[in-house]
C-alpha cells in the first residue's frame, strides 16, 4: 500500500522540493502549511511540475486541535517537519516568538507520533555545530552552544526527538542536518522565495543580478581562509531533496540501525563566498555589482561536512555541480520576473 507522508511547511523552499521528490518516488503527500512565511507560488509550482494537485491542508502545527485533526483525516505513516521560522537576525530580536512556534509546532507534532505511532524527520541544521575547531564535520563532532534562539531552537528539537524515540517504542526519528541549500528546481517552477531583504546570500546574489537589488555586500574579506571570504558547503536543494526521500525510505522500511539516527546532508565540498559569486557570474554570463564590507556578527569562518555516514547508510550523494545549481538559481529569479514576483 502507498505509505502517506505528512509535510509540514511543504508549501516553502525546502517543503517544495522536497515534496516533488517524494511524490516522484512513488509515496503520496499531504502538504500542511500556515503560509505566514510565503504565498501559494511554489505550491502551485509543485502541482504542475507533478502534473496533478496535492493534498494542500492551511493550518498552523501550534494549534494542537487542528494539529490532532490532521493526523485524524490521514493516516500518516511518516512526517517531515519544516514548518518553523528562520531569520537568525530575527530569532535574536524575537526569541519567544521563535521559541513559542518553532518548538510548539514540533511538540505537537510529537504529541502525534506518541498517540499514533509515527516516524518524524526532524529538518536539523549545520547550525547546530557552531564554529567548528575543524571542518570536515561529522555527526561526531560535538554540538556548541547555540548563538542564537533559532539555533537553540534546532538543538532542542533534536533532543526532544531523541528523548520522544527513547521514551516511546513507536516514534522512529531522523534528524537532518542540513548545509547551506541553494538553487532550484531545474523546471524553474520551484525556488526560494524570500519575503522582504533576504538574509541568504543566494537570493541576495540573485536579486542584485536582477535589479531589484543595487548592490550585493560581502561580509568580511579578512577572514583566515584562503581568500578571506568564508567558507561553505553550499548543497543543491534536489540533491538535499533526495536526500529525504532515503531518509524516509529507511524510516518506512524498517532498515534503522537506531531508533534516533542523525545525517549530514552537504556536498564534502568547501567553497568560499567569493568562489560562489564568480561562479554565477560566469556560468550566468551577468555581472554582478558587490562590494566588501564588514564581517556580519554571529557569521562562521569555516565549515563542510563529511557526509560519509549518509552516502553509506543512506545511499545517498550529491551529484549537481555549482553550475547546475547556480544556472538553476538564476532561471528561477527569471522565473519570478515573468510571474511580476
Ligand atoms: C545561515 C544561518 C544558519 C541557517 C542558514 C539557513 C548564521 C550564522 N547561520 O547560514 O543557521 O541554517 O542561514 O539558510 O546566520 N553573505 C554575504 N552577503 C550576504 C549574505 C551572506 O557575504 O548578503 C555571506 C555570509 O557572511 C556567509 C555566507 O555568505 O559567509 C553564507 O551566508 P548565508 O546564506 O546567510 O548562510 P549561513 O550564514 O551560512
Amino acid at each position: 500500500m502507498t505509505k502517506t507522508v505528512l509535510v509540514s511547511g511543504g508549501a516553502g523552499f525546502i517543503g517544495s522540493h522536497v515534496t516533488v521528490e517524494l511524490t516522484q518516488a512513488g509515496y503520496d503527500v499531504v502538504i500542511a502549511d500556515n503560509f505566514s512565511n510565503c504565498d501559494e507560488t511554489n505550491y502551485r509550482g509543485v502541482c504542475k511540475i507533478l502534473g496533478k494537485e496535492l493534498p494542500l491542508v492551511k493550518m498552523d502545527f501550534c494549534d494542537a486541535a487542528a494539529t490532532d485533526a490532521l493526523f485524524e483525516k490521514y493516516h500518516i505513516d511518516a512526517v517531515i517537519h519544516f514548518a518553523a521560522f528562520k531569520a537568525v537576525g530575527e530569532s535574536v530580536a524575537e526569541p519567544l516568538k521563535y521559541y513559542q512556534n518553532n518548538l510548539g509546532s514540533f511538540l505537537n507534532i510529537l504529541e502525534q507520533a506518541r498517540k499514533r505511532g509515527c516516524n518524524v524527520l526532524f529538518s536539523s541544521s549545520a547550525t547546530v555545530y557552531g564554529e567548528p575547531e575543524k571542518s570536515p564535520v561529522t555527526e561526531q563532532t560535538p554540538r556548541q552552544p547555540s548563538t542564537s534562539p533559532y539555533g537553540n531552537t534546532k538543538q532542542m528539537c533534536e533532543d526532544f526527538l531523541r528523548d520522544c524515540v527513547k521514551a516511546y517504542p513507536n516514534v522512529k526519528g531522523i534528524a537532518l542536518r542540513y548545509f547551506n541549500p541553494i538553487g532550484a528546481h531545474p523546471s524553474a517552477l520551484i525556488g526560494e522565495l524570500p519575503r522582504g531583504v533576504p538574509n541568504n546570500l543566494v537570493p541576495f546574489i540573485t536579486q542584485t543580478a536582477i535589479g531589484k537589488r543595487p548592490v550585493l555586500r560581502v561580509f568580511g574579506n579578512d577572514y583566515p581562509t584562503p581568500d578571506g571570504t568564508c567558507l561553505r558547503d553550499f548543497i543543491d536543494i534536489v540533491d538535499l531533496a533526495k536526500a529525504h526521500v532515503y531518509a524516509v525510505r529507511r524510516m518506512l522500511d524498517g532498515k534503522m540501525e537506531q531508533g534516533y539516527e542523525i545525517f549530514n546532508v552537504g556536498t564534502g565540498r568547501p567553497l568560499s563566498v567569493l568562489e560562489l559569486i564568480t561562479a554565477f557570474e560566469k556560468v550566468n554570463g551577468v555581472k554582478l555589482n558587490w562590494e566588501y564590507t564588514a564581517r556580519r556578527e554571529g557569521d562562521v569562518i569555516a565549515i563542510w561536512a563529511d557526509p560519509a555516514l549518509a552516502n553509506k547508510k543512506l545511499g545517498w550523494k550529491a551529484t549537481r555541480t555549482t553550475e547546475e545549481t547556480l544556472k538553476a538559481a538564476w532561471a528561477w529569479e527569471l522565473h519570478l520576473k515573468e510571474l511580476g514576483l
